[in-house]
């Protein structure tokens, strides 16, 4: 068992290498000749042990690099008791974004510079140092960077001492609180700091590269605000002495929780706040607050073991939503997770999703986990916990599990304990159905006589699983009779009169009594739950009837969502659903365009080319009377949400609705803009860009891609960068397939730029044949989780014959995404086709009358 490591490391940027040493403190526990721990990629030439006062035991390595593991051979038996493990290594700083890495960026003169960075989670500190790289070999750690004199190195904990030794420079590191070592990191590099702020005792700063400064502060400030809420909300102080937030030019997640330094792609920290739209700020809050919630939950209680990943994933999400609410109430972040509610449905409603919390062996499986499953669903259900024992007795319940297990391990079980005690009762009977069984349930509504039925039923959008995925045995079985506990919150309309009702659904049906006077029923009232509804056709017309000020958007929001689910799903014919969209027009909440602009883009994917003038009429007729009517520049007295829709409605139009005047107008604009001629809304200025994309040509293209390259800010440069994949023309496309291999797009961007490209009407089919034809490139190429994120793009080719294409590739090429992963996307890609299959030829009637 570890205890400590003393650790000493020196990379080398200009060879990209690294030697290091450790010294583990390790208490063995009874008599061993053999020592395992985990190593991969490192050259080990020097294994001693040794304790106060005795002999030098030397180990004879041996290595296996199919288990990342080291065995440690000694000649004599080791007796019980503490023992100092040294080991000497080295290694090299990758280039695959995972482990001691090496990032590069170009400074102010244009010359490419490196940087050295670290990702440990979930399996990768092995690969920096020789370690028991498991959650629960909590350990604490002592860190050395031997580095060159101009260089700054930035680690978990204070700088304790710095000196200068001939060429070098040592700094050295204070004692991290005991942790587990995949929340371990170092970043070494030219590095500039933001002045500290000051929270509590703890001071917080934000690093980024040099120039890059001026992007820091918004950055910091909710980085200081959310953490001075969690300490309020957990009731227990920062467990680090300080908090180092630092953008990495290339990083392959979004950001990563390392205790004291956060590390974040340069998109979820660095931002130039008045150029920004809403949703490139409400992102960096998002991430920013999710990674310091995590200090408590994750770092300082951290799950057993991965399959309880959701312990600290779904919790992080949950905290951030209540952080950036409290930040910024008027952002209604709560309102715009029903986007990320309805992301977890569209897997959960697979035959192939999992339960939240899943079994998990090898490290790709640990890989898979990061999911929406963990993420939404996992802060879906938490959120729903929340609303059904009351926020004050969730809370107290959390800051209990925290302080019975602060610098230890913990299960999902310890926290439905902790839970419990503070609600006075039993949590499992209500929550093991949301985290150990896969999918949700529809609630069906309607009326008999005077009450309300309501009954629960498994949701998929297939009747049956696919029967046969490549490289995978029989499918599973879905659980039709599977039920659960369903918290609902139903909301009783009268003439005048509205009342509230709280129902625990625990069997198949229940009925509720009606008072003769209600006029409407919102089921799921508040939006908290994870459940879909199903009205009947006269509950559905009466709530219509109230549109839009009769239901809280979030309301409007799930309505509309669970029409276009049960519509996919075969349960509402799309006329009907296609009919309920232009009760929306008035509609002016972003989120519920959202779904409405979602569920055309899915539609647009799935017709025939000859439908598709159809398809563009009916979206501009849904959406040309909202843009008129909010105009191309922001009044004086609106939110900053109205601007975020006036960009989202402004792009729709000119994009999927096509529209030449849109289209006009926004050149126009641009170009006026471009020669300061002009102010644009930060808010609708991306959606000139796409729209340019979307009706561009080469002249165009050439212009964007340098505009990409010459990008003052991250949100520019993205902007710019995913605006390549809107234009039309075939050589167009071919020339942005190409920069996803050749090294012009970093392999931060490069799978997700893939992915847009196979979602693409236009660009599909040729993106298809690139990925099919470049694989193997981009697998050596691509940062762990690049192909799985890459390869989703496959549920966008909804043809029948791009999808047998789909089957006959993965079947032939037996690749595996981890987990259920490709079972997943195969069965996204089957409902895209059913639907076209179903509904094409009605869907054809319908847009022919546009
Ligand atoms: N712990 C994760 C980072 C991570 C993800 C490590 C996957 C290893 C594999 C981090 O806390 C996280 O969740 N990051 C998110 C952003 C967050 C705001 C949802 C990410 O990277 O996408
Ligand atoms: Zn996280």
């Amino acid at each position: 068992m570890p205890t400590r490591y003393d650790l000493r490391l020196t990379p080398d940027l200009t060879t990209f290498a690294f030697d290091g040493e450790e010294t583990v403190t390790v208490t063995v526990t009874e008599p061993v000749s053999e020592i395992w721990l985990n190593a991969a990629e490192l050259t080990i030439s020097e294994a001693t042990l040794t304790r106060a006062g005795g002999p030098v035991h030397r180990g004879t390595i041996s290595l296996d690099e199919a288990h990342e593991r080291c065995g440690l051979r000694f000649a004599e038996t080791i007796a019980p008791g503490t023992w100092l493990l040294r080991l000497v290594f080295r290694g090299t700083l990758n280039d695959k974004l995972r482990g001691f890495y090496r990032s590069t960026y170009k400074d102010q003169s244009g010359t490419t510079r490196p940087l050295a960075a670290t990702q440990f989670e979930a399996t990768d500190a092995r690969r920096a140092f020789p370690c028991w790289d498991e959650p629960a070999f909590k350990a604490v750690f002592a860190t050395t960077l031997v580095i060159d004199p101009s260089l700054t190195a930035v680690s978990n904990t204070a700088i304790v001492s710095e000196r200068i030794e001939g060429a070098r420079k040592i700094v050295a590191f204070a004692d991290t609180i005991k942790m587990s070592t995949y929340l371990v990191a170092f970043v070494v590099g030219e590095l500039e700091a933001t002045e500290p702020v000051m929270v509590g005792r703890t001071p917080l700063r934000v690093w980024c590269v040099p120039g890059k400064r001026r992007l820091a502060a918004f950055g910091r400030d909710i980085g200081a605000a959310s953490l001075a809420f969690f300490e309020g909300y957990y009731g227990l102080p920062y467990p680090g002495d300080k908090l180092d937030l630092l953008a990495i030019p290339d990083f392959a997640a979004g950001a990563m929780e390392n205790l004291g330094a956060i590390t974040f792609r340069e998109t979820a920290l660095l931002v130039d706040e008045a150029a920004a739209t809403h949703s490139e700020l409400e992102r960096i809050a998002d991430v920013v607050a999710h990674e310091n919630a995590h200090m408590w939950f994750g770092d300082l209680v951290t799950m057993d073991w991965w399959n309880g990943i959701w312990l600290n994933e779904a919790f992080a999400t949950f905290m951030e939503m209540l952080a950036v609410d409290a930040w910024k109430p008027e952002w209604q972040r709560w309102t715009t997770f029903g986007v990320s509610r309805s992301a977890a449905f569209a897997v959960d409603g697979l035959h192939s999703t999992r339960p939240i919390e899943f079994p998990v062996g090898a490290p790709r499986e640990a890989d898979a986990m990061f999911d929406v499953l963990t993420y939404e669903k996992g802060a879906s259900v938490l959120r729903m916990l929340e609303q059904y024992l009351g926020p004050g007795v969730f809370r107290e319940g959390v800051r209990e599990y925290l302080r019975r297990h602060a610098y230890d391990n913990a299960a999902t079980g310890d926290l439905w304990a902790a839970l419990g005690r503070a609600a006075g009762q039993a949590i499992p009977a209500l929550m093991d159905g949301w985290i150990f069984h896969p999918g949700f349930p529809m609630v069906s509504a309607r009326l008999d006589g005077g009450q309300l039925v309501l009954a629960q039923q498994r949701f998929t959008y297939l009747p049956e699983p696919l029967d046969s995925v490549p490289g995978r045995g029989s499918a599973p079985v879905v659980d039709r009779d599977q039920q659960w506990q369903v918290p609902l919150q139903i909301r009783l309309e009268g003439s005048g009169t509205s009342r509230v009702e709280r129902v625990l659904l625990t069997a198949r049906e229940t009925r509720v009594p009606l008072p003769g006077t209600t006029d409407a029923v919102v089921v799921n009232e508040g939006g908290h739950g994870f459940y879909r509804v199903r009205y009947s056709r006269d509950l559905l017309d009466r709530l219509v009837r109230r549109l839009p000020g009769g239901l809280a958007p979030i309301e409007r929001f799930n309505l509309l969502g669970d029409a276009w689910a049960a519509t996919v799903a075969g349960l509402m014919p799309i006329e009907e659903y296609l009919d309920l969209t232009a009760e929306f027009r008035g509609e002016r909440d972003k989120n519920v365009w959202v779904i409405l602009t979602g569920s055309l883009h899915m539609l647009n994917r799935i017709i025939l080319p000859g439908d598709r003038p159809g398809l563009e009429r009916l979206v501009r007729d849904r959406i040309a009377g909202a843009v008129e009517e909010l105009g191309w520049a922001p009044r004086p007295d609106e939110d900053e949400l109205r601007r975020q829709l006036r960009g989202d409605l402004i792009r729709a139009l000119g994009t999927l609705g096509n529209d030449p005047a849109t289209q006009a107008r926004a050149a126009e604009l641009y170009a006026d803009r471009q020669r300061g001629a002009t102010t644009v809304d930060p808010n609708v200025l991306p959606s000139l860009i796409a729209i340019l994309a979307h009706a561009g040509d080469a002249a165009r293209y050439e212009e964007f891609v340098k505009a990409f390259r010459a990008a003052a800010t991250p949100q520019e440069e993205q902007r710019y960068l995913y605006a390549l994949v809107g234009f039309q023309p075939r050589p167009l496309v071919e020339q942005t397939l190409a920069k996803t291999i050749n090294g012009e797009i970093r392999t931060q961007d490069a799978p997700f730029v893939a992915r847009s490209l196979l979602m693409t009407v236009q660009g599909r089919e040729l993106a298809w044949d690139f990925v099919r034809a470049n694989w193997d490139t981009m697998d050596r190429l691509y940062p762990k989780h690049g192909l799985r994120r890459m390869a989703e793009g496959v549920t966008g080719l909804a043809t029948p014959e791009l999808e047998r294409s789909v089957h006959a590739f993965f079947g032939e090429r037996k690749i595996d995404l981890g987990g259920k992963t490709l079972e997943q996307y195969l069965e996204q890609l089957r409902i895209a086709v059913t639907l076209r299959s179903r509904e094409g030829s009605r869907l054809s009637a319908y847009l022919a009358r546009w």
